[in-house]
């Protein structure tokens, strides 16, 4: 089981595919703007607030540097070993296939999970967009799952199979569409930080930790989700203009860019609206966002009064029409209801990819990696990755499933931070297109920057992760570690396959010039 998949073939693959290299430093940076923007500031603001108060500016400063760092070691495999499967393929090429499996696993909590966040989020944003812009009500049961009182969060499960059936049939984002939705969001984000800061109020910062470090840190790993998309970059390795320059740019220039509209926007909402926690009727017990204990608060709270950021299923635009702003909050709302689907498929996209890659490899059933034969598109993993969705999507809190999907993404970036530290030890030599710059204090930093946000990860998250591990162990040992093609000799090349589907960056239409 710690039999590895040699670099040289994963690279031969890379070589042979020779892609054509079109996209170039500007589209690669919006794409990885375009995956991370999303339920993270537009929603969970709200929830951050809730676990720091106003200090979660900081938790937005920690949940980014660590991203940052991890992104360099990201920068450095994706530039030099550039193929699809990211973390997981890096992991079967250094750490050996045990550990590229649980890293394959831990990966489908990123995607897949993220998915059912970014599409609970949508559903805050669709309901209250229906009512505060035309006045129709969706009925709470059918937009809330069990955990608020509900029954099934319909929007949420709608945007989830609309999206699968989407890429079902093979449709995928342009880089034009891609380009557009970007400047949706970032006109949004801009549009919501020009009116609030000016309206900041000293005030609105006190009490700036009202539950502390721990709060804050706790805030931090459950921010982290707002950064997270920014490796749909490194997939599009192979078919980037001079990989080795605009790779590491990219993805450190979208994630500075959206970590500096991320802390604007965090001070516009503290700054003029407020951002203090609710407690319970005892004025001590601290309700965990996401619980019924919360949302029964929240709706103790008289109509007409001012409803709490933290209550707000639809952050931004509710601090907006607080301020005074009602329709540039609807516009608001529009922007994320146009945009945040682009996420959803995003991250769709990449589990099925991600699937693809792991059943070529023999470690899953190659029914999975089946391509359709009218629509070239790997059919049964999107459809069974659509119902997973959709089925989180229904029954689950977004904070939840935010954080749930950020306990697999941490893992998946330690696993690179190792990755890029064994290789530099063992093949030295070897060439690296960009090479991290002080890696061996960034790679360490990125790691226990991972370990220590997983430990402030909510309790629920931090069990889900080893059970989620511990179904993954037996499906490895029922049916990989037997079928594994590097196993039985077969170091195959997947990606040369005829019927392969496209990559990502293939698939957002890369302009060939
Ligand atoms: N970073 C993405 C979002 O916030 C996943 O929606």
């Amino acid at each position: 089981m710690w039999r590895v998949k040699p670099l040289d073939a994963i690279l031969a693959t890379a070589q042979k595919k020779s892609l054509h290299r079109s996209l170039g430093l500007f589209q690669l940076t919006l794409l990885g703007i375009g995956g991370i923007i999303g339920t993270g500031i537009f929603v969970l603001t709200a929830e951050a607030a809730q676990k720091a108060g106003p200090g979660m500016l900081i938790s937005f400063i920690i949940a980014g540097f660590v991203c940052a760092v991890a992104a360099l070691c990201y920068s450095e495999l994706a530039a030099m070993v550039p193929v699809s499967g990211s973390a997981y393929t890096y992991s079967y090429a250094v750490m050996g296939e045990f550990i590229a499996w649980l890293v394959g696993w831990a990966l489908i909590l990123e995607y897949a999970v993220a998915a059912s966040a970014v599409a609970v989020g949508w559903s805050g944003y669709l309901v209250g967009l229906l009512e505060n812009s035309v006045g129709v009500v969706i009925p709470a049961a059918l937009a809330n799952g069990p955990y608020a009182g509900g029954v099934i969060n319909l929007p949420a499960v709608i945007i989830a199979a609309a999206v699968t059936g989407l890429l079902v049939v093979g449709t995928t984002e342009s880089a034009t569409v891609n380009a557009v939705l970007v400047a949706i969001k970032v006109t949004a984000l801009t549009l919501f930080i020009i009116l609030a800061l000016p309206l900041m109020k000293e005030e609105n910062f006190a009490p700036f930790a009202p539950l502390g470090t721990p709060g804050i840190i706790g805030a931090a790993a459950s921010i982290f989700f707002a950064y997270v998309g920014f490796d749909a970059v490194s997939t599009a390795a192979e078919e980037t203009k001079n990989p080795q320059r605009n790779v590491p740019l990219a993805l450190i220039g979208s994630l500075v860019i959206c970590t500096i509209f991320y802390i604007l926007v965090a001070s516009g909402a503290i700054g003029a609206y407020g951002a203090q926690p609710l407690f319970a009727a005892d004025g001590v017990t601290h309700l965990a966002p996401g619980s019924r204990a919360l949302a029964d608060q929240c709706a103790s709270i008289a109509a007409g009064a001012q409803q709490p950021l933290v209550c707000s299923k639809e952050a931004l635009a509710h601090v907006l029409r607080e301020i005074g702003y009602p329709s540039i909050g609807n516009l608001l709302g529009l922007a994320a209801f146009l945009a945040l689907p682009s996420v959803i498929l995003m991250m769709v996209y990449g589990q099925t990819r991600l699937f693809f890659v792991m059943s070529r490899d023999g470690l899953l059933p190659a029914v999975l990696s089946k391509v359709h034969p009218k629509f070239k598109t790997p059919h049964v993993v999107t459809m069974v990755t659509g119902v997973g969705v959709m089925v989180a999507a229904a029954f689950f809190p977004v904070g939840s499933l935010a954080d749930i999907s950020n306990s697999g993404t941490l893992f998946a970036f330690l696993a690179v931070s190792i990755t890029v530290v064994l290789l530099r030890i063992r093949e030295p030599n070897r060439h690296r297109p960009f090479r991290a710059p002080l890696v061996w204090i960034v790679a360490p930093v990125a790691g226990i920057g991972c370990i220590v946000l997983f430990m402030f990860l909510p309790p629920a998250a931090k069990l889900v992760f080893p059970v989620w591990s511990g179904i993954g162990l037996l499906v490895y040992f029922a049916y990989g570690f037997r079928n594994s093609h590097v196993g039985r000799g077969v170091v195959d090349v997947p990606e040369l396959d005829a019927d392969a589907p496209p990559t990502e960056a293939q698939a957002i239409g890369a302009p060939k010039d």
